[in-house]
């Protein structure tokens, strides 16, 4: 079995943490991932904005009248009721847009709420993870939550404002990655280590993590454990439609490309849509950002329906290129911890005992 800081920190057995994917939801991958001893997470911006109903919600049309306060609580409870038996450890993924603050504040309170409220929660909804935007401004209501604080920072200069904001755990996200990347290209090779030995908090790796292989490399660089996106949604158990699934499972080495989207750059799995975003980009953010920000309006409501076509929206990191299996989260687990204990095993016999 792996131990690590992070490990011990929240009392789970896989140094691992199932990465926040919205607008999509990952309320059922969160309590595959917590019941299978790693970190499950909630993505909460398709509950903000509206964008995809929670399984929670009983009446679908009820979505609109919904408040996103009142459709993160019940997808806390519910998640909470599925995770109770086996202690499963969870958290929440806030983005931390400007443009959306209220929103953010309406996530933060209920998650602050639900611990609060529910002794049982409170033990085991332990982190929030924030991300995508300045996390200055939010020190306050997320340390009243009570939660551990876990900030997301493409660059050395994000991971510094982290910590000075109060995180307690910084995950440092390398330009391989699925989902929004940073304007300036840092891979993991290179940020993971530059972020450790800059700030004085752990830090989690993310980026191209996907085997036990790529877990002892972020150990070996100084992580205390790793944040996967793209291997978990090609799970048994993920919330994604089958099509993205086989959309990895498809995809090589070169199978991801970096386009406009709303917030900044993102890695989408290639195809017609995302080589015009890619296109998009390389004219200018400013420039292509009105027909970028339409075609992923609208690719990502393709995606919401599991409509399969050439204007289908599916985020994807470079990691797809390594995927070839869709096994259940705790087989995934399982292989990825056991492997990366069988390479630790192995490592050893690379110090020579005596000079040649
Ligand atoms: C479909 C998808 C949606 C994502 N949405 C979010 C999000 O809402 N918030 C966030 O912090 N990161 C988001 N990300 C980034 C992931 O949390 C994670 O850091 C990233 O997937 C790690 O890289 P990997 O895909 O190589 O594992 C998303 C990634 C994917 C693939």
């Amino acid at each position: 079995m792996l131990r690590t800081e992070l490990t011990e920190m929240l009392g789970i057995q896989h140094p691992i943490v199932q990465a926040g994917m919205g607008p999509w939801n990952t309320e059922a991958l969160a309590v595959a991932s917590a019941n299978a001893g790693a970190l499950g997470i909630v993505s909460t911006s398709g509950l903000a904005y509206k964008m995809s109903p929670p399984t929670a919600l009983e009446k679908k049309e009820a979505l609109a009248s919904t408040s996103p306060y009142d459709l993160l609580r019940m997808t806390l409870d519910w998640v909470g009721e599925r995770t109770a038996e086996a202690g499963g450890i969870f958290g929440v993924n806030i983005p931390l847009a400007q443009e959306f603050r209220e929103l953010t504040e309406s996530m933060i309170q209920a998650t602050s709420d639900a611990r609060n409220e529910h002794s049982d929660l409170a033990d085991r909804l332990k982190v929030i993870v924030t991300a995508a935007g300045d996390p200055i401004p939010w020190t306050a209501p997320i340390k009243e939550s009570g939660a551990l604080w876990f900030h997301v920072a493409p660059s050395v200069k994000h991971a510094l404002k982290g910590q000075m904001a109060g995180a307690d755990v910084i995950i440092a996200s390398g330009r391989e990655g699925g989902g929004h990347v940073s304007f300036q290209p840092v891979h993991s090779m290179v940020l993971l280590p530059a972020v450790v030995s800059a700030v004085d908090l752990p830090v989690v790796a993310a980026g191209g993590f996907c085997d036990g292989g790529t877990l002892v490399s972020a150990l070996a660089m100084g992580a205390i454990g790793v944040q996967m996106g793209t291997r978990f949604i090609a799970t048994q158990e993920s919330d994604f439609v089958q099509v993205w699934k086989d959309k990895i499972l498809d995809a090589d080495e070169l199978g991801s490309v970096v386009g406009i989207s709303v917030f900044g750059p993102a890695r989408y799995l290639k195809n017609k849509v995302s080589l015009r975003l890619h296109e998009l980009l390389n004219r200018g953010f400013e420039a292509g950002y009105e027909e970028g920000l339409d075609l992923e309006g609208k690719g990502i409501q393709l995606s919401m329906e599991g409509k399969d076509t050439d204007m289908t929206i599916f985020f994807g990191g470079e990691a797809a290129g390594r995927i070839s299996e869709v096994p259940t989260v705790a087989e995934l687990l399982r292989d990825v911890s056991s492997e990366a204990e069988r390479v630790i095993e192995r490592l050893p016999g690379c110090i020579a005992s005596e000079s040649p």
